[in-house]
């Protein structure tokens, strides 16, 4: 197994999770005999500042030469001055459509050992486990027209999806549901606006495609609001790029933080790997940092793009193994919890690598039987 990495660690906390991911990997690779090859690459506002733009060229060509990207985080209010096309979040919206993935994969689940850690009742969150399914290339974030004119005080963004840029994330959604719990919720204010009427009509016309998956559709608010009452009932959850945007991170409070959450952009020419959290700059370098979403996020690429699933659930396994145990990075922090231990962003990291080492020579073990 061959793997062509390109490493793209950021700004803020990026580089600090980036580099506990990309040990696991290492890891993985080592006790695999596998070939992982790493590419380290400037995004965001550390590209701006070496190269004077967000996504410089050879970041990209190198991207697209490699079989997965694997992102850290972009933002850094050293820029917030700027306009929203020279920021350091405009570098990763360029790269988002360079390489083509439409079908943005944010699992977010309630981790056992993280019951008394999220903010909602364990009985709310117990056994929730959901798949959001969010659509990266379209709506409001890259409809044209789009301005600010500051002379008249006039501000435009247009939210604008064809049909077949609905289907195909559909069929994405559709496709994991039947390997699932064979639920689709599908998100959309179809009260209101046509495009949720087009989103809508279209998701329901994919759905016949598969009759053993049951399709629901949603208002975006009324979700918000199921979304913490009833969590467990929800098994993959479609949006459009917005509403996956807010309603994931909503979705966070499940598991107990934003920390935790990884994602996984899949259907373009390479595969982006992204935890969902931002670059927190009011945390960077003082090791309080979650790596855990990073190295989830590094589970997703041995799923999704080295076809290692084994692997994968290993490294999710050594995550759970290591929360069991009482560790937890600042974020988690909930309360005066007995047993519970706060490491840093590093400590973190080697907790889960030994975790995995246990459990691949486990798994080697009994193969050797
Ligand atoms: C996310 C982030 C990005 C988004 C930002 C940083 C552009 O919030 O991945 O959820 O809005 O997609
Ligand atoms: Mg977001």
């Amino acid at each position: 197994m061959h793997l062509k990495i390109a490493v793209l660690a950021g700004d803020g906390i990026g580089p600090e999770v980036t580099q506990e991911a990309v040990q696991i990997l290492r890891a993985v690779a080592e006790m695999g005999g596998y070939d992982f090859q790493f590419q380290q690459l400037l995004l965001g506002g550390v590209a701006i500042t070496a190269a004077g733009t967000p996504l410089p060229t050879a970041t990209l060509d190198a991207c697209l030469e490699s079989d997965a990207a694997l992102l850290g985080a972009v933002g850094d209010n050293k820029f917030n001055a700027l306009p929203p096309d020279r920021r350091p979040e405009a570098g990763l919206l360029q790269i988002r459509q360079a390489l083509g993935g439409y079908a943005n994969l944010r699992p977010s689940i309630a981790y056992k050992p993280l019951t008394n850690n999220s903010p909602l009742r364990p009985e709310v969150t117990e056994g929730a486990n959901i798949l959001f399914v969010r659509e990266l290339l379209g709506g409001l974030y890259f409809g044209e027209p789009r301005s600010w004119n500051k002379d008249t005080n006039l501000a435009i963004n247009t939210m604008r999806y064809t049909r077949d840029e609905v289907a195909r994330v559909a069929r994405v959604a559709f496709e994991l549901a039947s390997k699932r719990k064979k639920k689709v919720t599908s998100v959309d204010k179809a009260n209101v606006l046509e495009v949720s009427q087009l989103w809508r009509a279209t998701v329901t016309e994919i759905a016949a495609q598969y009759p053993d998956v049951t399709l629901e559709h949603q208002l975006v608010d009324s979700m918000a609001m199921h979304l913490m009452n009833i969590p467990r009932n929800f098994d993959v959850v479609l949006t459009e790029n917005l509403f996956g945007d807010i309603l994931s991170d909503e979705a966070a409070v499940i598991t107990g933080s934003l920390g935790m959450l990884p994602s996984a952009t899949i259907g373009g020419a390479v595969n982006l790997y992204e935890p969902v959290h931002g670059s927190a700059p009011d945390i960077a370098g003082t090791g309080k940092a979650n790596p855990l979403g990073a190295i989830l996020t590094a589970a997703m690429v041995l799923r999704h793009s080295a076809g290692l699933e084994q692997d994968a659930q290993a490294v999710e396994t050594a995550v759970n193994n290591v929360l069991e145990a009482g560790y937890r990075t600042a974020d988690l922090a909930r309360g005066n919890q007995p047993g519970q231990q706060i490491v840093t962003t590093r400590e973190m990291g080697k907790l889960v690598h030994s975790a995995l080492n246990e459990i691949i020579d486990r798994r080697q073990a009994m193969h050797a039987v």
